[in-house]
């Protein structure tokens, strides 16, 4: 299949289009290059576009007569979201209703979404299974949900066929050592604690640890970004077979606290973390866990790096890479 990744240049896609290598698939990238990096992309062809520029959208979908695309490219961070909602729904929804628009005109109608947990926000029960309601509590959140309206809507009335994929904490870099996490400004906790295991940081901080959890410290579900892009794989070999949409947890049905996670670091790095307890941070549910169920047996999907040990070390060999360790 002739398959579009948008984003295809930042972190999830860039492990996503490494995954494609050695499958029947032909992949191209569009990215506009914000966050995501040339170099990821470097073995695609490679069209540098903005979402927001629907003219120029339309015409590489016409061109190239793509049969599939698959939608990395969102804004993601939780506390941004609530700085700049603006932001948020300008890229995450405005954008990707260009992006279906053009789809949906050339009747292109295989979609791959990359939807969050933050659309379920404080969860009725744990673990999350996907028939829970979704309130979102953070504007990121609700752009996502939004989005999964939009596309449940879009099937009804103009066909389009979509699996929208909820990820969990995504996290880890490839084991080959290649590509891993790379934000900037950086805001995710384990390439936080590993800058500063590294001594690009001088101190971390625990945002809370009052929660009512093991801890005191928020807990959520890491589940690494290899396992991600096996589960998309899996999702659109399902979605051409079934051409029937549908909605996943991506996690690994694990909970771990930020403080079992630094000490996790402490343990492969060998190293001291100094950290500090500041404000809550706005819009975090205490625990985030995936049920992950209807993955593991509607599409036998199932997690292999996600363990927490192979998490760190590929974070940390990735880190040790970028900071000249
Ligand atoms: N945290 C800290 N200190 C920091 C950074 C994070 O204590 O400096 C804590 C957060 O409060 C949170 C946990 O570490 O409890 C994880 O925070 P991240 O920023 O790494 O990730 P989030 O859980 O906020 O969000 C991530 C993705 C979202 C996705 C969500 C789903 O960024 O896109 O996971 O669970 F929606």
């Amino acid at each position: 299949m002739k398959i579009l990744v948008v984003g295809g240049a930042g972190y999830i896609g860039s492990h996503m289009i490494k995954r494609f290598q050695n499958t029947d698939h032909q992949i191209d990238v569009l990215d506009n290059l914000s966050t995501g990096f040339k170099e990821n992309s470097q073995n695609y062809k490679l069209h540098i576009c903005d979402l927001s520029n629907k003219e120029q959208v339309h015409k590489i979908l016409k061109e190239n007569k793509y049969e599939m695309v698959m939608h990395f490219a969102s804004s993601i961070n939780v506390g941004e979201s609530y700085d700049h909602p603006m932001k948020y729904y300008e890229n995450n929804v405005i954008n990707t209703l260009n992006l279906l628009e053009c789809m949906i005109d050339l009747k292109i109608l295989n979609f791959i979404f990359s939807s969050t947990a933050a659309v379920y926000g404080e969860p009725e029960s744990i673990p999350i299974k996907e028939a829970q309601n979704l309130s979102p509590i953070n504007p990121y959140g609700k752009t996502k949900s939004v989005v999964e309206n939009i596309l449940s809507d879009y099937d009804k009335s103009y066909g389009l066929k979509y699996i929208s994929l909820r990820y969990f904490n995504a996290c880890g870099a490839h084991i080959d050592g290649t590509i891993g996490e790379r934000h900037n400004p950086e805001t995710h906790l384990i390439p936080l604690i590993l800058q500063t295991a590294s001594g690009r940081r001088n101190n971390f901080k625990i945002y809370g640890d009052d929660y009512k959890t093991k801890d005191g410290t928020c807990v959520r579900d890491y589940i690494h970004v290899m396992d991600i892009a096996e589960a998309h794989l899996l999702s659109l070999e399902k979605l051409i077979q079934t051409q029937s949409s549908d909605i996943y947890n991506i996690g690994n049905e694990q909970g771990y606290s930020v403080r079992e996670i630094i000490d996790m670091v402490e343990e492969i790095t060998q190293t001291k973390i100094p950290y500090k307890i500041s404000e809550k941070r706005k819009g975090d549910p205490a625990v985030l866990i995936a049920d992950n169920s209807k993955i593991t047996e509607k599409l036998n999907w199932r997690a292999k790096y996600s363990d927490l040990n192979t998490i760190i070390n590929t974070a940390w060999e990735w880190e040790k890479k970028l900071s000249n360790f």
